[in-house]
């Protein structure tokens, strides 16, 4: 199957930049096989015509609890351990395997529809939010939240979720693991070090919550002497790739920490926002070189899953704080919510930028939106003006996922005709 975006205006990588060039790209089955020049032996199949369209990577979303979306608008205005304990934990008592599934569905609509075409998520029931992902043509990386005390008998049993999961996604590619620790407030020392010697042994990564909230640093410091982060490295966690999401309390030190271990950052700032948590010292870690990206995190906490609001907000919030307008450009955003999230998940050889030889998962935007008129710059366009409305057709692996706004794979109206069933029999009692 051959695909020609003919004549479009492209967000392409140049060095370390971005350039927004004109251009036709050629995409072969699941791959990008030309940019400019036609390949030899090219058959084109379909041709779509780039006049008043932009295309750019599809965007990557590198924390977030998919299934979570039934939860929105649910639990608001609360502080974090009353949010979390009060009012989630509750409802996630008594959710199911086909409440969880129709959350990931809603999830995966969402970030479909606004051009992200693949999330790190951290789930709670195996082969559900698998089975969404497959039926709806989206790239996921999914972990197993994973909560424990030593080898407590259900510590073990969540880990083995995760190869049960893995199992059921075989036949996928778009689908891959990793371990999902959930936080040091929730794990102990010993079941870290049984996770992180168990990521060890079959080259897996982690994803993991890391100094979320000055009350999990209280917690952690009283318990173990030492804060999340460091407890963290003395455990083994950053032994292996690592995403940590949120690490918005830290300090010089545990930096440091995090840079040596080449540890990956997830900022979420809507959701850090939102729980009254604070503003992770993002320029400072960019100064030390470590890798950032963004993520939504659950719509619990957001409550939206559309990385372009992320992407406006991290652009301007440190501004804001660091009271310079310097602070995060907007290309450092753009490359945090494509590239740089590809870095963190280990795949930058085959997503997060528009390059021959990469997946061709792509966002094409409808530049007749009066968000990105006139023509300027449009990589400041993403950050600072545009809300995601843009996206009208969405590639995931070379195959169209979203078309004029429509998600083809997952029927909406039966979507939000169960979510709104299930979150009215689980919020019933409480
Ligand atoms: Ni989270």
């Amino acid at each position: 199957m051959g695909i020609v975006l003919k004549d479009i205006l492209a967000a392409l990588p140049k060095g370390e930049d971005v350039e927004v060039k004109q251009t036709s790209i050629f995409i072969e089955n699941d791959k990008i096989v030309g940019i400019g020049s036609e390949p030899s032996g090219f058959k084109a199949d379909e041709v779509i015509d780039g006049t008043d369209k932009f295309v750019i990577p599809g965007l990557i979303n590198c924390h977030t609890h998919t299934y979570m979306a039934f939860m929105r608008n649910v639990a608001d205005d609360l502080p974090f351990m009353d949010w979390l304990f009060g009012r989630i934990d509750p409802i996630e008592q008594k959710m199911t395997d086909d409440d969880v599934y129709w959350g990931a569905c809603l999830g995966i609509i969402e970030m479909l529809k606004t051009g992200t075409t693949c999330f790190n998520d951290m789930q709670m029931n195996p082969c559900i939010t698998t089975k969404a992902v497959k039926d709806s043509g989206m790239r996921a990386v999914i972990a197993r939240g994973l909560v424990g005390s030593g080898n407590d008998e259900g510590g073990r049993k969540r880990l083995d979720d995760t190869y049960k999961d893995m199992e059921f996604s075989k036949d996928c590619d778009r689908l891959s693991f990793i371990l999902g620790p959930h936080a040091p407030y929730t794990c102990d020392e010993e079941y870290m070090r049984i996770v992180s010697n168990e990521a060890k042994e079959h080259d897996m990564g982690i994803h993991i919550h890391l100094s979320e909230s000055v009350s999990e640093i209280e917690q952690i410091k009283e318990k173990y002497g030492c804060s999340p982060i460091e407890m963290a490295e003395r455990n083994g966690i950053f032994d292996v790739r690592c995403i940590a999401a949120h690490c918005v309390q830290v300090d010089d030190k545990d930096m440091d920490i995090m840079k040596k271990h080449n540890v990956n950052v997830v900022t979420n700032p809507a959701s850090n926002m939102k729980l009254g948590n604070g503003f992770a010292p993002i320029p400072e870690m960019m100064e030390r070189g470590i890798n950032v990206c963004l993520g939504t995190d659950g719509a619990a906490s957001n409550n939206s899953l559309n990385l372009f609001k992320e992407l406006h907000l991290l652009t301007l919030i440190h501004k804001g704080t660091h009271r310079t307008p310097e602070c995060i450009s907007a290309t450092e955003g753009f490359k945090m919510a494509t590239i740089n999230g590809a870095k963190a998940l280990g795949m930058e050889d085959k997503i997060g930028s528009i390059e021959v030889g990469k997946k061709a998962d792509l966002a094409i935007l409808d530049l007749k939106k009066p968000s990105l008129q006139p023509i300027n710059n449009l990589i400041a366009g993403l950050s600072y003006s545009a809300d995601g409305t843009e996206v009208e057709t969405v590639f995931v692996d070379g195959k169209k996922v979203v078309e004029n706004g429509k998600v083809l794979n997952l029927d909406e109206d039966l979507v939000y005709k169960k979510v709104n069933e299930i979150i009215k029999r689980l919020t019933l009692d409480i």
